[in-house]
Formats: C-alpha cells, structure tokens, sequence
C-alpha cells in the first residue's frame, strides 16, 4: 500500500512539473458545436491567393497600405473557424487585416475539405471528419510554420490569430518564442494548460453567449492570466453569440459592431507588439 501511494505521488508530481503531460487539466473550451456553423454568410469575394506552401495550400493577402519607414515586416497567421480559410467570410477578415500592414497566410489545413463540403450529407460522420482535421492541422502546421518564417526572415513580427477550431493554434503560438503577439475569437478545445503555457500577450475576444467557451471558463482564465501576470485583454461584446467575429449579420449594429470591433482590436494588439 506504501509503495502505491509512493507510486501515486510520484506521478503526480510528474504530472504537475510536466504541463504538457497533464491530460487531466481543466476544460475551458468545449469541442466544436452546433453553433459553430451558425451565422450570416457575407457577400464578397477576397482578393487575396491561393498559393501552396510547404504543401499545404494557403489564402494569401499582401499588405495593402504601405510599411512605415523602417518598419519590420508584419506577418499574421490566420487559423480559421472549421469553415476554412478560403470561406468567404474568412476571405474578407484577411483582406482586412491585410489593409492594417499585415502579410497575411490563412492556412487550409481542411485541404479542400472544409466542414460545409459536408453540407446535406446523410449519414455524415462528423466526429470522423473532426479527428481526420485536426490529425491533417497538426501534422502540417510546423513545417508549414517553419516556411512562412524562412519567407519573411527572422526581423519580421509574426502575430497569430485563431477563430473557433483555429484557437488552438493561436494559443499555441502564444507559446512559442517565434511569435510575439496571439489573439483568439470564440475559441474551441481549450484546456487550462493552453493559459498556463501562454508566453506572449494573448487578446480574448468573447461573445456574451457561448457554449463552448462559456462565461464560468471565461473568468476562470482571466484568473489564471491574471495570477500569472501575462499580458492579456479580455474583451466581451453584449449581444453576441459563439461565432460573432466571423459571422456576424452586417444587417444587425450590434453584430456588425461586434464584428467590425473585434477585428480592430485584434490588429491593434498585432500592431502593438510589432514594433
Ligand atoms: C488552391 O490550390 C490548390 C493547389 O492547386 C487546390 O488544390 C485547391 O483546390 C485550391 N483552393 C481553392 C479554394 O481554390
């Protein structure tokens, strides 16, 4: 019996000192919902690319106002929500960020296959087409990391930002020594070790109503943010839903507002740290 306990004690111990070993951490952030496909489709076309990097192919949008005399490049990696990063919404929020000094690379790490291919599929398996995607995310994402960095060199400021499924990587980036700034909007499949991990200033951008981000796990990771002095800011917008960053109705002022709202913010914070 003194041996298990020991036993016990020791794992736990090990489980505590190495974060990334701790399976048991916290939910924050539930898996993908019904509410994750919810929203208005807007109208337009980006006039971003489609260019394949390290294989994967990749929306790309150059900046579309001039750098400042002496600036570092600013380089912005967009994860999208599971409608991928050649949706049309996702489109124009890159080409926004595009016309705040952004080189901008939303990566399809769908390839092709993003959640409204599936739409009116009987008998579709979404739980499968879930795992395939996150499988396919994180086994392109350091190579495809690596060669957006050896395009821009290691002067440029690389900003992350991640929307619904995307938000994972986003926080992921938060920490890691190759970013300097990370923000996420109604994030998905976070745990409390995603915050404890974070090393770079992290901007939250919530909806009022989520499901799968709720109020309770909001607060409890501003605490943890707090208690571990980062630098963060937390913004709430009243109003809105799960998805309000990416799909809002531009026929409503408070979602337009929300919507409008959060991506100036987020290329703000990006602007900040990119000096
Ligand atoms: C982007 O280009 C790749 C490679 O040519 C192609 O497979 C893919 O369908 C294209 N995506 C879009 C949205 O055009």
């Amino acid at each position: 019996m003194v041996v298990v306990n020991t036993i016990l004690a020791f794992l736990s111990v090990l489980l505590y000192a190495v974060p990334c070993l701790s399976v048991d951490s916290p939910t924050l952030a539930g898996p993908i919902g019904p509410h994750c496909t919810q929203g208005t489709k807007l109208v337009g076309r980006g006039i971003g690319s489609n260019v394949t990097i390290a294989d994967v192919p990749t929306y790309f949008i150059s900046p579309t106002v001039a750098p400042g005399e002496g600036q570092p490049k600013k380089v912005l990696l967009f994860y999208s929500d599971v409608y991928g990063a050649f949706h049309t919404n996702n489109q124009l929020l890159q080409d926004y960020f595009a016309t705040q000094g952004f080189y901008v690379l939303g990566i399809d790490y769908f390839f092709g296959d993003p959640i409204q291919a599936h739409d009116g599929e009987v008998g579709w398996n979404q739980a499968a087409w879930f795992q395939k995607s996150r499988q396919q995310a994180a086994d392109a994402l350091p190579e495809w990391i690596a060669a957006v960095r050896e395009q821009y060199g290691s002067d440029a400021k690389y900003s992350a930002a991640g929307y619904c499924f995307g938000g994972i990587y986003a926080m992921q980036a938060g920490a890691s020594d190759d970013f300097v700034a990370a923000a996420f909007a109604h994030p998905a499949d976070l745990t409390e070790n995603h915050f404890n991990q974070l090393k770079k200033p992290l901007l939250l951008s919530c909806a009022e109503t989520d499901a799968t981000f709720p109020t309770t796990s909001r607060n409890r990771a501003a605490d943890i943010l707090a208690k571990n002095k980062a630098r963060y800011h937390l913004q709430v917008f009243s109003g809105t839903v799960h998805g309000f960053a990416t799909r809002g109705d531009p026929a409503d002022e408070n979602a337009l507002w929300a919507m409008e709202e959060s991506r100036r913010s987020i290329a703000q914070w990006f602007n900040r740290f990119s000096k």
